[in-house]
């Protein structure tokens, strides 16, 4: 099984190219299939979760060329079936986009219920009431969600929570509708602007998106578009926390400060340098870091997808941080595998992470638990003098481009290996 052997104790230093936005991709190809014309994707990070929704979206005939490793021409016009159920879609969370994208174009969708990362109950109720309101049935039948309409009317919905999900998936399903959508309580994450932008590129009309209420008048027929993903706001943070936990020199590159603001902040706080232009960051990390508080929120609010990155951060700092965890329920499973290290986190209620910082962490076997967890549990082992290791990184490859070889780039030593062997090798040549 592939694993991640790495012998820590490198400080990063250098430049990283950060890649386009998974979470922004995935509505993206879904909204592609939306029209029968012909439209081009840019910028798509080369990582599993977007390879399945590709593997999905041509099991139902859609015609997807790879014109490049980050690029795709998609032709939605033979659209042959409305069911999709292939067994790797249930691994992914964003199935559920090509819901509202069938909805919209067809009035009838069939898709095998969302899996994704295991980091607590990741409901789908939002969903079903936006498209219910819009006019659909909806039914859960030996696994799969059943959407159908005889016609979508624009209606107005307020989501009791911000959800990033439901914002898309309604967003997708009215574009199409007749009339008008108001959203209220829509998310704000630069994702949701993404995808409404490139519908509006393919002739929707979408106003507010970026704010709490998105307005959507519905037109008849989408066109043809060209179109650039944003860069990866998490990909970035995750290396701007590689350089604070490993006392480092990085600059990322390619992506849009704007979009960082709280991860910045907080390395501030932490007492991490920051030096920001047009299009990059540098993060220079060269003490000990200091403690502080975090509480995930909504957009622009921290996210939750670089709590466990901020907190093993936290975990080498000097004194006692608080993690407040505000929208997953089970996203510390981690705690338990940065343990192993030496770490001093205590975890109450749930949701709540105390963490005392320690001088540093030992080597260890670990674990990924999920995605971010995973990723921010390579960091604690470059941080750990001696060798560790990270298994199940099929975890790690659903959102990570090349994950190990930017950080080499960086000076990291890490290698996936696959037997004892080529570990025992690795292990060999690092000592020498
Ligand atoms: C998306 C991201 C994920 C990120 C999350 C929060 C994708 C593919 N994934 O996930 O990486 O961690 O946003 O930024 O873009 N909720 C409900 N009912 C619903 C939908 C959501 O109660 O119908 C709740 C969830 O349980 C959670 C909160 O709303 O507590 C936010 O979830 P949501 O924003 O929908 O997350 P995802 O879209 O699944």
């Amino acid at each position: 099984m592939e694993q991640y052997a790495i012998k820590g104790g490198n400080s990063l230093v250098g430049e990283v190219e950060i890649g386009g936005a998974k979470n922004a991709a995935l509505g993206v190809l879904a909204a592609a299939i939306m029209t029968d014309d012909m439209t081009v994707i840019e910028n798509i990070p080369d990582v599993r979760d977007i390879n399945v929704l590709l593997q999905a979206m041509e099991s139902i005939g859609v015609i997807v060329y790879r014109t490049d490793r980050h690029a795709v021409r998609i032709n939605a016009s033979m659209i042959s079936g409305l069911v999709i159920e292939d067994d790797y879609i249930k691994k992914i969370r964003a199935s559920y986009y090509l819901l509202g994208a069938l909805l919209g174009k067809y009035k009838h969708a069939e898709v095998a219920l969302p899996g994704g990362c295991n980091i607590g109950s990741r409901k789908i109720d939002l969903h079903i009431k936006g498209f219910k309101a819009l006019g659909a049935q909806v039914k859960i039948e030996h696994g799969l969600i059943i959407v159908d309409a005889q016609q979508l009317k624009g209606a107005h919905i307020y989501l009791d929570t911000v959800s990033v999900g439901a914002t898309i998936n309604i967003m997708l399903a009215a574009v199409l509708a007749e009339g008008k959508t108001v959203i209220e309580n829509a998310a704000k994450e630069p994702h949701v602007v993404d995808v409404a932008n490139f519908l509006s590129s393919m002739g929707a009309n979408i106003k507010g998106a970026g704010t709490d209420v998105v307005r959507i008048t519905g037109v008849k027929k989408l066109h043809a578009s060209e179109y650039s993903i944003i860069p990866d706001q998490i990909e970035a943070g995750t290396f701007m926390f590689a350089a604070a936990i490993t006392k480092g020199d990085v600059t990322v590159k390619n992506v849009i400060p704007k979009h960082l603001e709280s991860t910045t902040a907080k390395l501030m706080e932490m007492g991490c340098q920051i030096e920001e232009s047009d299009d990059a960051v540098r993060v220079v990390a060269s003490k000990r870091l200091e403690s502080t508080h975090v509480k995930t929120l909504p957009y622009p609010g921290f996210p939750t997808d670089m709590q466990p990155q901020i907190a093993v951060a936290l975990a080498l700092s000097k004194g006692i941080s608080i993690v407040t965890e505000s929208i997953f329920d089970n996203r510390f499973k981690y705690v338990d595998e940065l343990a192993k290290m030496g770490s001093n986190i205590k975890v109450e209620g749930g949701n709540t992470a105390i963490i005392e910082g320690v001088e540093s962490f030992t080597s260890a076997k670990l674990t990924a638990p999920d995605l971010r967890a995973g990723a921010a549990l390579v960091l604690a082992c470059l941080a750990a003098e001696g060798f560790s290791t990270v298994e199940d990184i099929k975890y790690i490859e659903r959102g990570y481009e090349d994950f190990e070889i930017k950080l080499q780039r960086l000076g990291a030593i890490i290698q996936k290996v696959e037997s004892e062997k080529e570990l025992t090798k690795f292990k060999l040549r690092g000592v020498s």
